[in-house]
């Protein structure tokens, strides 16, 4: 299949950027997953790589060749839509070969094919009906279908699997995985559902208002979120924020606010000058541990009183209060307490986060301008 670049592109809508300075390097082979809330531009940015719509500036390459002026027949992409658009008059089989007849294939091949992909998605037996007469599990797979059959050197999807209930797409995040494995498919694909990016993505870009917030693997984008929107965006319950201040404490560090204090390892304090330095703690969720037995890696944070806990079946998570404010632990799903139980809490201070309060972006010790340390 084929590699796609997006080259610092933008695009507005009047006075809206729904597209701003978007740089994307998807290599031949990879799930690329657009990832982010409603309105951050995701529709816009596919919308550009497919042709329907023009940047106002950069430029877009289908395997190193320049298509950003293409129409989007010469592009050689084929898009699922978010809401499938489907011609309901035609039936499956007619939608499924209606680009293959605008390209001029002849007809003995067109039947060939349509038989083919309609078989790859279990739909054979659907080839004679209109898509209104279709459950939504089953357009969905007439609108992949009509992808696949094209051939394309890449695959745009835009939240193909937003309509359908939780269980159905659980199955077809895996036809879909599966299938792009078979075809060895470059593939860009839209989503805001963050386990639908996670599980399904080889590389995720995470969008905000029309930018690129982070670009990196499931595993970078979850472990080390470069900012506190990524940070919150991704993962449920998403990471807890603490706001506060990081301080030198002799040669150590460590973070003060909201009505705690922690200890953090030394390497921290090369963030900090002689002045307390406004940040925000960032903790996921598993590396809160509650009880008087903790971790080795941990540090205690005080003592915290159980508010509510909330049985996942497969785990628990337990909302506490600690200092002013009330973070979310998860914990084995045999963990008990009540309500208004009071208990240690610490964390595992090898995995927290801090972010720049002004600028939300993550501290790391290596790209920090260091005021001189106080004598
Ligand atoms: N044709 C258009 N005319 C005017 N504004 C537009 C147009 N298309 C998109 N926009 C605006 O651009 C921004 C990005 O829209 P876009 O459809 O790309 O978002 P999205 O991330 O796909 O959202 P959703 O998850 O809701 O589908 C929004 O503010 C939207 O209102
Ligand atoms: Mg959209």
């Amino acid at each position: 299949m084929s590699d796609l670049t997006v080259e610092r592109a933008s695009k507005a809508f009047g006075s809206t950027a729904a597209v701003d300075d978007v740089s994307l390097e998807v290599h031949d082979g990879d799930f690329a997953v657009l990832l982010g809330p409603s309105g951050c531009g995701k529709t816009t940015l596919l919308r550009l790589v497919a042709g329907f719509e023009h940047v106002d500036r950069g430029r877009i390459l289908i395997d190193g060749k320049d298509v950003t002026s293409a129409k989007p027949g010469e592009r050689d992409v084929a898009m699922v839509f978010q809401g499938y658009a489907l011609y309901p008059h035609m039936t499956v089989f007619d939608n499924i070969a209606f680009g293959l007849r605008s390209i001029g294939l002849p007809k003995q091949e067109i039947a060939e094919r349509v038989e083919r992909v309609a078989a790859s998605v279990e739909i054979e037996g659907l080839l004679g009906r209109r898509p209104g007469t279709l459950s939504g599990g089953q357009r969905q797979r007439v609108a992949l279908a009509r992808a696949i059959s094209r051939e394309p050197k890449v695959f745009l999807m835009d939240e193909p699997l937003s309509n359908l209930d939780t269980q159905l797409r659980a199955s077809m995040r895996i036809e879909i995985k599966r299938l792009q494995n078979e075809l060895g498919a470059t593939v860009l694909y839209v989503t805001h559902d963050q386990v639908e990016a996670m599980t399904m993505g080889t590389m995720v870009a995470v969008l905000h208002d029309g930018r690129v917030a982070q670009v990196g693997t499931p595993d970078e984008i979850y472990e080390r979120p470069r900012t506190q929107f990524v940070a919150t965006f991704v993962g449920s319950p998403p990471m807890n924020l603490l706001k506060g201040t990081l301080q030198r404490d002799g040669s150590s560090c460590r973070f003060e606010g909201s009505g705690i204090q922690v200890a953090l390892p030394e390497r921290w304090a090369g963030a900090v000058g002689a002045e307390p330095r406004p940040v925000s703690l960032g903790v996921r969720p598993e590396d809160l541990h509650l009880g008087a037995v903790r971790p080795a890696a941990s540090v205690p944070m005080g003592v915290c009183c159980v508010e509510v806990t909330e049985q996942m079946g497969h785990e628990t998570v337990v909302h506490v209060s600690v200092g002013t404010s009330l973070l979310a632990a998860r914990v084995r799903n045999t963990w008990q307490a009540a309500p208004g139980a009071e208990m240690p809490v610490s964390v595992d201070v090898e995995r927290i986060q801090l972010y720049e309060a002004e600028t939300g972006r993550a501290l790391s010790v290596e790209d920090l301008q260091l005021s001189p340390v106080p004598a």
